[in-house]
């Protein structure tokens, strides 16, 4: 290969790099050895190139792969992973102070959205970005300032609508990336770019819903449901709900795998938190299996929690004076949502998160005889990000991690589907004891 013309900062880098091809959907990833991509002067000012350290797997990849986003990947082969982490090699020729504020050796956290975006349309330009529910004081404090929107569609989605993290260089926004504090490792960090920023946004939109004017105090008479509980954003978020301080968090999951890891992980935090404050920590992990609705919930399950629904619930009109203010949906069934909106009180909020290709049928009755309002949650704003990381490293919010080495993604393909809950990533340092 004929050596091409670098820029000084770049002369360490090697000329090639390893990465996960998809080349059409259903099939299996295929490692290849490609072209590093390095920064030119003709790059854009806000470019940095980064060594890859760690990429973490989410569902929407699965979802991606396997044909579920229409018109995505615009081409293959494809180079997924929309959430990693790494170390900043060199930086744009064209950059400047303004452009980029961080520097070579930093470590940054990089979700996929949103690469390039144009600074100029209606999301860049106006106050929309971070929250497209209202225009309230709390809504306009999660945005990024003008010029910059996740909501941008001009913008690309690393590991989306471009190469993602699968590879190991991979030049990066710096309007899109935040600086990793000590206390999170790259791997805990990569898991938190998607699985977590998402989560710590629709948690925070729970609360701007609900309660417009407040900031995080808001949450502390709030009673929520997290539907999906153990899963990757799950488990998560109950750790980022316990810490916010909700008054009462339900978590409903499926299966044993994701219910053992709730259980785990939201119940140390939960200690770790009652032992450090005066908080009292409400929680319940609710094994969605053993009560098939709502109501058989409110009937069967006597903890304090639910005391709401108060005895004998769910008859007549007193079953809408009762129940949780709002839920986070992260299945993608149907009936996954029916039992969220069936746990709300009346004038509750649904924040569906997941987003299922054929979509959720919405009650109407719920809608008008209940006031109920449903809206969604896209990850969150890079203010957001930057404010999800040094939280997550304050409260000791964690991810609970599986990792594999780049040459084993399909295995941590195959890892995914046994639906343990958690997180999977890789770990660009761990050799594979076989290639696949
Ligand atoms: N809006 C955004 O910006 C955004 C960002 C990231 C991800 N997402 C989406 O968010 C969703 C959640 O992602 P994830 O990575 O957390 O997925 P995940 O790991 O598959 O978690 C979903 C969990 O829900 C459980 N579940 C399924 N049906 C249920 C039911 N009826 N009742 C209770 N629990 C049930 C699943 O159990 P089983 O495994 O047994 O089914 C699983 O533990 C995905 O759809 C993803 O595409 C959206
Ligand atoms: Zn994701
Ligand atoms: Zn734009």
């Amino acid at each position: 290969m004929e050596p091409k013309p670098r820029s000084p900062t770049q002369t360490n880098i090697p000329l090639t790099m390893k990465a996960q091809l998809l080349k059409a959907y259903n099939t299996r990833y295929e490692l290849h050895t490609l072209e590093t991509p390095l920064l030119s002067a003709a790059s854009d000012p806000h470019d940095m190139l980064i060594k890859v350290t760690a990429a973490s797997y989410c569902h929407t990849d699965h979802v991606l792969a396997s044909g579920g986003m229409p018109g995505l990947p615009p081409r293959f082969p494809h180079i997924g992973c929309h959430e990693f982490a790494g170390e900043i090699v060199a930086l744009s020729p064209a950059s400047t102070p303004d452009t980029i504020k961080y520097k070579v050796g930093d470590r940054v956290g990089v979700p996929g959205r949103a690469f390039h975006p144009c600074g100029k349309c209606f999301e860049c330009s106006s106050s929309s970005s971070g929250s497209s529910s209202n225009s309230s004081a709390f809504a306009t404090k999660e945005q990024d300032p003008p010029g910059y929107s996740v909501y941008c569609p001009h913008a690309l989605n690393l590991g989306i609508s471009s190469p993602g993290g699968f590879r190991e260089y991979a030049i990066v926004d710096s309007r899109q990336v935040a600086l990793i504090p000590e206390e999170i490792s790259d791997i805990q960090a990569s898991a938190m770019m998607c699985a977590g920023l998402t989560i710590y946004a629709a948690l925070k939109k729970c609360i701007s819903a609900c309660r417009p004017n407040s900031s995080l105090d808001g949450a502390k008479d709030l009673y929520i449901g997290i539907i999906g509980c153990g899963g990757g954003l799950g488990h998560l978020g109950l750790q980022f709900a316990i810490a916010m301080g909700f008054k009462a968090i339900l978590g409903l999951d499926n299966s044993d795998g994701p219910l053992r890891l709730a259980r785990h992980s939201a119940g140390q935090l939960a200690t770790i938190i009652e032992e450090g404050t005066d908080q009292d920590v409400t929680l319940e992990i609710i094994d969605a299996r053993e009560y098939p609705s709502p109501e058989n919930l409110a009937v069967s399950f006597n903890a304090k929690y639910v005391t709401r629904y108060r005895e004998p619930p769910a008859s007549s009109n007193e079953r809408n004076e009762v129940g949780l203010d709002a839920v986070i949906i992260l299945p993608e069934s149907q009936k996954a949502f029916d039992y969220g909106v069936g746990l709300l009180k009346n004038h509750g909020k649904c924040i569906v998160v997941s987003f299922p290709k054929e979509g959720f049928h919405l009650s109407a009755q719920d809608l008008v005889f209940r006031d109920i309002t449903v809206m969604g949650s896209l990850v969150g704003s890079n203010k957001l990000l930057k404010e999800m990381l040094d939280f997550a490293a304050r409260k000791q919010v964690k991810a609970r991690i599986k990792t594999f080495p780049l040459e084993g993604l399909n295995d941590l393909v195959d890892e995914y589907h046994k639906a343990e809950g958690g997180k999977l990533v890789v770990d660009m340092k761990k050799k594979s004891a076989t290639s696949n």
